[in-house]
């Protein structure tokens, strides 16, 4: 793998950690092992040239792992979605139908893109900022939370014995950019987005940079309070709110679901002019009363909802166009681009998918281009503004030879492929990776730094090597940065991983569109693997769920093997696959979204797979139930449209027979 590629790669790697480790307070890798990536993202770049949005010009600060755990008095919710008129008329029909009215007046506000947060004023006085957590208990934040001065210490208007207040803590944007700029001035780590650095900052530890940063605050709902408080409509509470001097949003407006609908569209007309990101407005019945009666569903209540915007677009300059090459030998062109915020994610990369695309968009260096991101899908580049040509733009130079191995690339329909296979150092570093990886032979210690050193020590040629590593125990040994323990940890899970099951296996070849859901219809249909491997086309074709593209995939894997299946197998023993007991879901096709409280989609997979289901990514008129948890979104649109069956989380362990 070329300079180039690795420190692109690191620089993913390394924004994916801080995204875990920040945003989600989820590490996977234990701060050493992200102070190895991070030295050699430095090492490598003091050689070239290192870009502004490298993550080694941004160090940040961390955030702590003690703060005091409290259960909400009343727990915070999450709302459920829609995304356009049509859906915000059902959801009001529900309302209407269920409470036996013909009319409802709703409240709607802009709904921030911040971190929920739950004021607790006991008589009058703050005593309590809690972050939402998991919505029943959080973390006591108070310290944090009285940085912003306009959060009054004391209530004076109709004061309750107890009173919790909800709102969101955000950072205005130009607030956000000083506080980025100073970072990247002390050389730091900058934030990827005003909500992670919103995060950041709430959880920090140390109160004396918590001060530093402008936080800012809207109120908006009601939690607990002791019965001595009560309020008629939610104007009467945002009345109350502003009576005692806490923060509300003024783009707040009242009225009956037409009302509703034009505000909503008038949030979204001034989203570009406002000094905070906003991802949507939130239309919430205004009566408590109704609210009452309405209640909840799940996690969620029946009378509020989340009118979701649709992804925004933002004009950006392609600084240049590089080729990466993946696993399987294709060649993919990228755009760098000046860095833009879109749907609250710094983009600084964008795929053009193929030489195709490249033609399609006649994009060139330089060029001004709208760059397009949805919720979670991959950013694209819509529009190439041609119009604005000066002169400065240089044409894309398709490469001839592959940047990491040089070999002579071909083109192989819209794509470019380098056919060196495990000899070129970016696809056997590709192919590694996703060989060890979770889903696949699951082997644990391996990671960016030491893959590298693997590799290009020439300790591992082709995959099978990974189970010959005994050999150069005294030189891992004192490879600098690798302790006798995490050597010995690794060759225990290298030798834990010796035995794979069947659908394991299959996954883990890695074989061009047979990804975990193929793998497993494989092993259920072939049982082992050498039936696997001698099949022929017409046998693969006998699997609904392969089609002519894949079957001849399968069938051009096993007689070029790429990866020494030979070899491999004298490392290892192939569990042959054994139906599971339970398998009342043999061959349904489920599809998971949203997330859950009780389980991640990685255990809800698994689970289906052990009683023969068949945990499917996209949704089609194939799909036999849609698993859905908070935060749905197109995917349970789609689903509803083609009215496939619907399992939420309160019937799931019904459903799986758990
Ligand atoms: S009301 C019972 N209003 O959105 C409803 N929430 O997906 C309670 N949010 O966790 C929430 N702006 O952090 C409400 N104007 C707004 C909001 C808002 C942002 C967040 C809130 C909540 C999430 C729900």
């Amino acid at each position: 793998m070329s300079a180039k590629d690795e420190i692109n790669k690191l620089k993913k790697e390394i924004e994916r950690h801080n995204f875990l480790y920040h945003s989600k307070n989820n590490p996977e890798i234990s701060d050493a092992e992200y102070d190895a990536l991070y030295q050699r993202l430095k090492s490598l770049e003091s050689n070239l040239s290192s870009s502004e949005d490298s993550p080694t010009k941004t160090v940040g600060s961390k955030p702590s792992k003690g703060f005091v755990k409290h259960t909400h008095l009343k727990p915070m919710l999450s709302l459920s979605n829609v995304f356009n008129e049509e859906e915000f008329n059902k959801f009001e029909e529900r309302i209407l139908k269920r409470a036996n009215i013909d009319k409802v007046i709703y409240a709607v506000e802009p709904k921030f893109d911040g971190i929920g947060i739950s004021l607790t004023y006991e008589d009058g006085v703050l005593t309590k900022a809690v972050t939402r957590g998991d919505g029943e208990v959080g973390e006591v934040v108070t310290e944090n939370i009285k940085t912003i001065s306009k959060i009054p210490q004391k209530l004076t208007f109709n004061v309750p014995k107890v009173i919790e207040l909800r709102g969101e803590i955000f950072f205005n944007l130009d607030d956000f950019d000083s506080i980025n700029k100073n970072i990247e001035k002390e050389g730091g780590k900058t934030f990827i987005n005003p909500r992670n650095a919103a995060a950041g900052t709430l959880r920090n530890l140390d109160v004396g940079i918590v001060k530093q940063r402008p936080l800012n605050i809207f109120l908006y709902a009601l939690g607990g309070t002791s019965n001595d408080f009560s309020i008629d409509s939610h104007q009467d509470f945002i009345a109350f709110l502003e009576k005692n001097k806490l923060p509300t949003n003024d783009l707040i407006s009242f009225g009956d679901a037409v009302k509703a609908a034009s505000s909503v569209k008038k949030i979204l007309d001034s989203r570009e002019t406002l000094n905070y990101e906003i991802d949507g407005a939130v239309v919430k019945v205004n009566d408590i009363n109704l609210q009452e009666k309405l209640g909840f569903v799940s996690k969620a209540p029946r009378w509020a909802v989340a009118w979701k915007f649709p992804a925004s677009e933002k004009f950006s300059k392609v600084n240049d166009i590089l080729f990466s090459v993946g696993r399987t030998g294709i060649v993919t062109p990228y755009a760098t681009i000046e860095p833009v915020l879109i749907s609250g994610a710094n983009i600084s990369n964008v795929t053009l998918h193929n030489l195709d695309e490249l033609k399609r968009l006649d994009i060139k260096v330089n060029d001004t281009v709208l760059v397009k991101r949805a919720g979670d899908v991959i950013p694209q580049i819509t529009k190439v503004n041609q119009e604005i040509r000066d002169g400065s733009e240089r044409p894309v130079t398709v490469p001839e030879f592959c940047p990491s191995c040089g070999s002579e690339l071909r083109e192989d329909g819209p794509f470019l492929r380098c056919h060196a296979g495990m000899n070129c150092p970016a696809q056997l570093f590709g192919y590694f990776e996703h060989f060890v990886s979770r889903k696949a032979m699951n082997i644990d210690g391996l990671g960016y730094k030491i893959n590298t050193h693997l590799i290009n020590l020439g300790y591992v040629k082709k995959v099978a090597d990974l189970f010959k590593l005994e050999r150069h125990e005294t030189e891992l040994k004192s490879l600098e940065g690798f302790g006798e323990k995490s050597i010995d940890n690794l060759f225990a899970s290298i030798n834990n991983a010796r035995k794979p099951k069947l659908e394991t296996f299959i996954n883990a070849l890695g074989i061009p569109e047979v990804g975990e859901t193929t793998a497993s219809s494989l092993a259920r249909h072939f049982k082992e693997f050498q039936s696997l491997r001698s099949a022929s086309l017409d046998d693969l074709l006998q699997l609904d769920s392969i089609g002519e593209v894949v079957a001849k995939n399968i069938i051009k894997f096993f007689k070029n093997d790429p990866v020494g299946i030979d070899d491999l197998l004298d490392q290892i023993e192939i569990e042959n696959y054994v139906a599971s007991a339970d398998s009342h879901l043999d061959g349904v096709r489920i599809v998971i979204t949203g997330s859950f409280t009780e389980f991640s989609r990685d255990e809800l997979k698994d689970i289906i797979k052990s009683k023969g289901g068949i945990p499917s990514s996209s949704v089609s008129a194939n799909t036999n139930y849609l698993l859905y948890g908070e935060k749905a979104g197109s995917k349970f649109k789609k689903a509803t449209e083609l009215g496939v069956e619907l399992v939420d989380e309160t019937k799931i362990k019904d459903f799986l027979k758990i």
